[in-house]
């Protein structure tokens, strides 16, 4: 990049709404990577449409999404914020990614195999071929890192293996990026299945960002703790994966240690802990519920976030989808 800063680019699918999860795991880094990197951040929405969505929901979830991004503390001034459908180039590329891309490679992808059998009665040719516009979306911005979770590891190799036989046979056409493995955000999982990530399919043991103060503390003071006798706050995930899960928690929210969190609560049990770490999410998430809803109120404020990111993430995207259309051999428009 021309201020010297090297290239980050992620997508996001507004399949589902913003959990606690996706926030102390993932987003809450994010801010800070913009002072480091050059970024980009899209609405994966093309993605999403490998699985039958509802069109109202999804406008709405792509919307909330942005202003939550926001929110969060992505300033649209230093990152470039967009929505994948507004830049064409996506299917564009994607396109000639398929021709670059073998049957047996895509037939591989755990994530298919994986979203066939949940799907059995909707196994589209995109869903198929959703690693090439991942490609796609990727080696149009030329980026040098691509922060993903361990399920789109497969899909960043499979993406530099395409770059690299494109490449092979065309000259230094794309970047080929790495993986960016961001600081360890926590993992955190589900209140009433701690043994299961916390995930919108399993809404009882999800806290959605968006969620009244009051629904928090109920999903909080159900959790499910251990049926330990000592019944006391200990890390211990092996033996009381409950505790430690809300103890993750409390210490990714509060940045308390594990050692002072036992101490806080020595003497105290689960009756106890369980609305305090409720209390400290509430608090935590007020100001960004409150802050989404009040970007979801200025829709001429988000509309303007989101077409400047699609023109300057489009500027970017023409400039290598015409070298690749100069490469094959398309005629110049
Ligand atoms: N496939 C990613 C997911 O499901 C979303 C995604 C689409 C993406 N295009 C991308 C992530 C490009 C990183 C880069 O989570």
């Amino acid at each position: 990049m021309e201020n010297g800063k090297k290239t980050l680019l992620s997508g996001i699918q507004p399949s589902g709404d913003l959990h606690l999860g996706n926030y102390l795991g993932a987003i809450k880094n994010w801010a800070e990577l913009s002072d480091q990197f050059e970024c980009y951040w899209f609405m994966a929405d093309m993605h999403t449409i490998t699985v039958r969505q509802n069109p109202a929901d999804l406008r709405r979830r792509t919307l909330t999404q942005i202003a939550t991004y926001i929110a969060c503390g992505l300033d649209p001034e230093k990152n470039t914020i967009f929505v994948q459908s507004h830049v064409p180039a996506h299917a564009e590329l994607g396109w000639v990614l398929d021709c670059y891309t073998m049957f047996g490679e895509l037939s591989r992808m755990t994530q298919f195999k994986d979203k066939s059998a949940k799907n059995a009665d909707n196994i589209n040719a995109g869903l198929f071929t959703y690693p090439c516009l991942m490609a796609a979306d990727i080696l149009l911005y030329q980026p040098d890192f691509v922060p993903v979770g361990e399920d789109q590891k497969q899909h960043v190799e499979i993406c530099r293996d395409v770059a690299n036989r494109f490449n092979h046979v065309y000259g230094d056409v794309f970047t080929v990026p790495e993986p960016y493995i961001p600081k360890t955000g926590a993992r955190v999982m589900s209140l009433n299945a701690p043994e299961s990530k916390m995930s919108k399919s399993g809404p009882d043991g999800c806290v959605f960002m968006m969620e009244k103060p009051e629904d928090i503390m109920r999903k909080f003071k159900r959790a499910v703790t251990d049926s330990d006798t000592e019944r006391c706050v200990r890390y211990a995930p092996q033996e009381k994966p409950g505790v430690a899960n809300l103890m993750s928690i409390y210490s990714a929210v509060t940045g308390k240690s594990f050692d002072e969190i036992e101490r806080e609560f020595d003497g105290k049990g689960y009756g106890a802990f369980k609305p305090v770490v409720g209390e400290a999410v509430v608090e935590l998430l007020r100001p960004i519920r409150e802050e989404t809803e009040r970007l979801l109120a200025d829709k001429a404020y988000l509309e303007n976030v989101y077409r400047a990111g699609a023109e300057r993430a489009g500027y970017i995207a023409n400039k290598t989808l015409r070298k690749v259309y100069k490469k094959v051999g398309f005629l110049p428009r």
